[in-house]
């Protein structure tokens, strides 16, 4: 900050001594068209109204937030206006063909309020002013100097920082040839000390890149209830992912298994339909497989049930299934596989008699706690190991939907599967809802993670395809305000349903599906990453409201944007302030540079305001790998979350999970495929940081023996405690391109126990593992290595 701040002195001062400008400018907003018109709004100034100087370079002052990521954004022949001497507007159009009008206004031209959209017939009949401004030429207006001027510093500053945020541990290492090792000095100083959060290290669990169905949950068979449609993918309907050998798959929805899962399949006699799972069904040998699958058959037919190899030879016993019910029942079995293959496949033979079937299921007895309907054990437990203390899920922009009939409700997630409402998921595939709120409340339980369930403010995601109203895309739509009742009781009953005794509704229903003791819900999430309307802000209200009402105790978590600043998270933060909402919610997906750069963006947070949930960030990286680079800046980070944890209360990594070949968004923490885990340096991160987390800060001083600042910054440390063993906790990271000595000084190491863990590993490293070893620390010195994370846990006792 010292650097920014003096970069700014040296930019002012050269201007002011310098600069031989006029008391007024003129000033104009405009457009290039440049990017696929996405650049958004210019601002140029003149001093004689003919010639024009663009303000930092065709600096984007203003973007359009018109419609979906990628094909939309963009902005055609935008009029800037000064409605008063404390608001500008800018008016534009969201496409060529000038259908839609978008709206937005601000005070500085820097932060601007959220937009609106307009049909522009719409605007043409009501709202003259804007009409006329949009059939005007190019408006000048007169301005003072330093009007301009703060233009001028804010883009000088964004391009100062940019430059810092381009940094990458390749152009630092080209920039510091000679760069020799560094000497560190670490003073302890144990007297100083305060509590910081227990809860600080977590996860974010996204149904993002099949993540869920395909992923955790443990479910074999895709498309298992016939409900794929186009929806979820524009070539998918319900045979997607089934074949018939016979010919084609007849699909009937009549007289359903239930009326939320219409679809299934009729098979004649001699049908032989093949499931080939998410990529092949992963199987062992000797592994016993549940399978589970409703029949109805006129008739009396028999099916019979096996694994097959990709060649169709079959390689578990085969079982008969006696389909002699007229109506729907469900039948069970268990598949022993006599070899192992990754891309067995399930076949369903029908021997005599048409018969229909639906919901065909099969899952590994050996789950996660071997749990029935249960998850991937390997995945569970790497999730597990990380020791995270609260889990958040089901999303993301995956909770508040791609438009209002997509916001993620979570009655749909319980109960009975088959009658589960399955739903598209926005990232592009299908949720069955088969892992839903039972299921995340339960594995949370499992591994000693609190439940932090995310629910949609009352509004959908504001990039949605489709605004349920207008029908304007990336309009945020609101539920309307006379459903909202509804809409908030269901949040309420969802809190019922959590923690209220079997003898309430809810309770009960959680009790009948196998917990009948609370599960003890302390907090939830309301909204992501929203847009801070007023459709927003009134509907998020009406729900703080409600809860707060009913149950004073819940920590209700806030959201203030997908960004570390911006409208939406000045908006959002005084927002959340002005409610005494308890904590909130930010987000930032930013270059490891950034990490390095603001280790004391939480040291200047105020303390009396709401606390943060840092629920999603990475360190992104061109490519988008997780790779040493991006694990070791955050390391380095979350030694300043550390620092901060009595104002961060919780943090979470996003996102969590990615199948191969099935991945929306990189970098992911943990990537897998049906039969392996891979995780990633930011995983063993997270782990280091979880598995090492205490509750005492304790402060200490650092000193770097190079006069370099961007050398200094690339080393950091956090000390805490762990209370309940006492152990001292010491973290360092050492981001240099050279090793790092340090010496603990009063802090006398050489008489302890210690278990040293390090993770080591060039920038671009993406399968590092971390060490540990037991050995004493010599002379009270510690060799960091280049490019290290190193954790020291010292038995105090
Ligand atoms: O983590 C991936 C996505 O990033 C989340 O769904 C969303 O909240 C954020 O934009």
């Amino acid at each position: 900050m010292k650097k920014v701040l003096l970069f700014l002195f040296f930019i002012m001062s050269f201007v002011s001594a310098f600069a031989h400008h006029p008391d007024s400018v003129f000033v104009k907003g405009y457009t290039t068209g440049k990017n696929d018109n996405k650049n958004g709004l210019h601002i140029a100034y003149s001093f004689d109204g003919k010639n024009w100087i663009s303000i930092g370079n065709e600096f984007s002052f203003l973007r359009s937030d018109y419609g979906r990521w990628g094909s939309s954004k963009k902005m055609y022949d935008p009029v800037l206006v000064k409605n008063s001497s404390t608001e500008w507007a800018c008016y534009f159009f969201t496409e060529a063909e000038h259908k839609v009008v978008g709206v937005a206004t601000t005070s500085d031209l820097v932060l601007w309020k959220p937009q609106d959209y307009f049909l522009y017939e719409e605007v043409k009949k009501k709202f003259p002013a804007i009409n006329k401004a949009l059939s005007n030429a190019t408006v000048v207006y007169k301005q003072p100097w330093s009007f301009v001027q703060a233009l001028i510093n804010h883009t000088d500053l964004e391009a100062y920082r940019n430059m810092q945020y381009s940094v990458t541990a390749q152009s630092f290492a080209e920039k510091n040839p000679s760069l020799k090792p560094v000497n560190v000095s670490l003073n302890v100083h144990m007297d100083r000390k305060k509590t910081i959060s227990d809860k600080l290290v977590g996860v974010f669990f996204e149904d993002l890149n099949y993540a869920a169905d395909g992923g955790l949950y443990a479910e074999l068979i895709q498309n298992r209830d016939f409900e794929y449609s186009s929806k979820d993918r524009r070539e998918w309907n319900s045979t997607t992912n089934w074949i018939n050998k016979n010919g084609k798959l007849i699909i009937e929805t009549a007289q359903p298994v239930s009326k939320n899962n219409p679809h299934y399949a009729v098979l004649q006699s001699g049908d032989e339909i093949v499931n080939n799972g998410f990529d092949g069904i992963a199987v062992t040998a000797g592994e016993k497989y549940d399978l589970s699958l409703f029949a109805r058959s006129v008739n009396k037919g028999s099916l019979s049930v096996v694994l097959t190899d990709s060649n169709g030879n079959k390689i578990s016993n085969e079982i008969t299934i006696a389909a002699n019910a007229a109506n729907w029942k469900q039948y069970k079995a268990v598949l022993i596989a006599n070899t192992s293959f990754k891309h067995a496949r399930l076949s369903v033979t029908a021997k005599k008699n048409e018969t229909a079937v639906d919901l065909i299921s099969l899952f590994p007895q050996k789950t996660f706690k071997n749990r029935k309907n249960g998850l991937r054990a390997d995945l569970a437990q790497a999730i597990a190991d990380i020791k995270p203390r609260f889990m958040r899920f089901p999303g993301g922009c995956l909770a508040h939907g791609n438009g209002l009939d997509n916001i993620y409700q979570w009655k749909n997630s319980i109960g009975k599967l088959e009658e589960r409402k399955p739903d598209f998921n926005l990232w592009g595939y299908h949720q069955t809802m088969g892992l839903g709120y039972y299921e995340y409340f339960q594995f949370c339980e499992d591994i000693g993670a609190e439940p932090l369930p995310v629910l949609a403010a009352g509004v959908p995601c504001q990039n949605s395809s489709h605004h349920h109203q207008t029908g304007i895309a990336g309009q945020q739509g609101g539920i309307p305000l006379n459903e909202m009742d509804a809409y908030i009781q269901d949040i309420l009953d969802l809190i019922e349903w959590a923690n209220a005794d079997k003898s309430t509704t809810w309770g009960k229903l959680r009790a009948a599906a196998g917990h009948p003791a609370p599960f003890n819900l302390k907090y939830i999430g309301i909204g992501n990453e929203d847009l801070i309307s007023e459709v927003f802000k009134e509907r998020f209200a009406m729900i703080y409201k409600a809860i707060k009402a009913k149950y004073p105790d819940m920590i209700v978590i806030g959201t203030v944007g997908p960004f570390y600043e911006g409208s939406d998270y000045s908006f959002g933060w005084d927002f959340a302030s002005a409610m005494g909402v308890p904590m909130v919610d930010e987000h930032y997906y930013v270059p490891p540079a950034w990490l390095i750069n603001n280790q004391d963006y939480y040291d200047k947070y105020d303390r009396t305001k709401p606390k943060v949930y840092l629920g999603e960030y990475a360190a992104h990286v061109r490519g988008r790998p997780n790779n040493m680079e991006t694990a070791l800046a955050e390391a380095l980070y979350l030694c300043s979350v550390e620092r901060n944890g009595d104002v961060v209360e919780m943090t979470s990594y996003a996102p969590l999970l990615a199948k191969e070949g099935h991945t929306q968004w990189n970098p992911d923490m943990i990537y897998f495929n049906n039969s392996e885990l891979k995780p990633t340096p930011g995983y063993e991160v997270q782990k280091m940081f979880g598995n090492n987390a205490g509750e005492e800060y304790i402060e200490s001083s650092v000193t770097v023996d190079h006069g370099n600042a961007d050398v200094q910054k690339r080393i950091a440390t956090s000390i805490v405690k762990d209370v309940k063993t006492g152990d001292l906790i010491i973290k360092l990271v050492n981001l240099l391109p050279v090793e790092a000595t340090v010496d603990f000084k009063d802090l006398q190491l050489g008489n302890y126990q210690i278990e040293k863990t390090v993770l080591q590993g060039n920038p671009d490293d993406k399968n590092s593992k971390p060490v540990v070893t037991k050995e004493a620390v010599q002379n009270n010195k510690l060799l960091l290595p280049k490019y290290s994370f190193t954790v020291l846990r010292i038995k105090m006792k």
